[in-house]
């Protein structure tokens, strides 16, 4: 007899339904109220235009000609049909079917047959808030009278004349965001980089959440592997101490000050996330000498480094929550066991504020009604 082990036997249970904690931080999305990486600039060319999801909304992206960035909802009021599916014409944004063009504001801006009407009725699409930073594009698909008061974070290092090299390293990944949340701070999976050894016998020696930030740190070997080993200065920088946060809804570390990431993810429904690692470093070393690289050598050995290192050691973080969330989509029933208390915390602000969220839509919708 075959049994057939890839098809899960029922779905998780949804938010409102669910029964402890993990089935809770399994289901939910992220508060839309926040500024959300969701592509890199590199990738989109001007007058080029891409589909992105924010949690389950379809989002077209485009690039004016002038290279100016622009997102507005992801359908034409004619017959609904994905504006994505178009082509950019000077600042518009033009449906691949019969036309229509959209300006920057989401309005219909020309309708190319109007079978003996004078004007084009007034119609207009949802537009999303849209800034560059860090070479990456960043949405606001919340309540935009917010945009302000939110802010993406500040990364000084990757800002200004002086500013350290960092090239974006990119995932879509076939995992829930909370499961990517908790690997990456989660060091007790030293034996899954048992090859590359980026943090070794992590103790944890701070677990704090204050408001909506998880503060965290390890005493732990950072950046012992053979060949991480000889670019980092363990002489000049103290390589036994990590600390970390998750900054809901981004996540980030430090070493020493000089050896940083950011992980900005978007959710993009329960089984798919993409993300967005920036790894910085104020210098690295020459293998083998006590000196650094230049500055100007930066850019080329993070692009080697990406490929050689880094990308493969998220690789294996790539397998791992895939691995899980297929796990979980077949035993979502079993005990949630945990020995690191900093997953439960990660996981209590995920869901406390996803339900601020829809708590929120809740009394908006009572509002409208009153
Ligand atoms: S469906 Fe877009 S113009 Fe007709
Ligand atoms: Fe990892």
């Amino acid at each position: 007899m075959t049994v057939d082990t890839d098809a899960p036997p029922t779905a998780p249970p949804a938010f409102g339904s669910a029964d402890n904690l993990r089935q809770r931080a399994r289901s939910v999305g992220m508060n839309p109220d926040y500024w959300y990486a969701v592509e890199e600039v590199r990738n989109v060319d001007p007058g080029s235009v891409t589909e992105v999801v924010f949690w389950k909304q379809s989002i077209a992206l485009y690039r004016s000609e002038d290279g100016s960035f622009h997102a507005m909802e992801n359908r034409c009021l004619h017959r609904q049909i994905k504006l994505s599916l178009g082509e950019v014409e000077g600042c518009r944004l033009v449906c691949g079917y019969h036309g229509w063009e959209y300006d920057e504001d989401g309005q219909v801006a020309e309708i190319p047959d109007l079978f003996g009407r004078k004007q084009a009725p007034r119609l207009s699409v949802r537009t999303y808030p849209v800034q560059v930073r860090y070479g990456l594009v960043w949405i606001f698909p919340g309540d935009p009278a917010l945009t302000d008061e939110r802010k993406i974070p500040e990364i000084p290092e990757l800002e200004g004349p002086g500013r350290w090299a960092c090239v974006p390293l990119t995932f879509d990944l076939s995992a829930h965001h909370s499961i990517i949340i908790d690997n990456v701070s989660d060091f007790s999976h030293a034996y899954l980089h048992r090859q590359y050894r980026p943090f070794d016998g992590a103790t944890l020696t701070r677990h704090e959440t204050i408001g909506d930030n998880v503060h965290l740190a390890y005493e732990t070997r950072v950046g012992r592997g053979r060949i991480s080993g000889l670019f980092v200065d363990h002489e000049r920088l103290n390589t036994n101490h990590m600390e970390l946060c998750y900054e809901y809804p981004y996540q980030r570390s430090d070493t020493d000050g000089e050896i940083k990431h950011w992980l900005f993810v978007l959710p993009i429904d329960e089984r798919t996330t993409r993300t967005f690692f920036l790894f910085y470093f104020r210098s690295l070393k020459i293998p083998m000498l006590p000196v650094r690289i230049p500055r100007w050598a930066m850019t080329t050995v993070l692009r080697l480094a990406n490929r050689m290192l880094i990308g493969p050691l998220l690789s294996q973080d790539r397998w791992a929550v895939e691995a899980e969330q297929t796990g979980y989509e077949h035993n979502w029933n079993a005990a949630p066991i945990e020995v690191n208390p900093v997953v439960r915390s990660f996981q209590q602000v995920t869901v406390r504020k996803w339900q601020e969220h829809l708590d929120q839509e809740e009394a908006a919708a009572k509002a409208i009604d009153a």
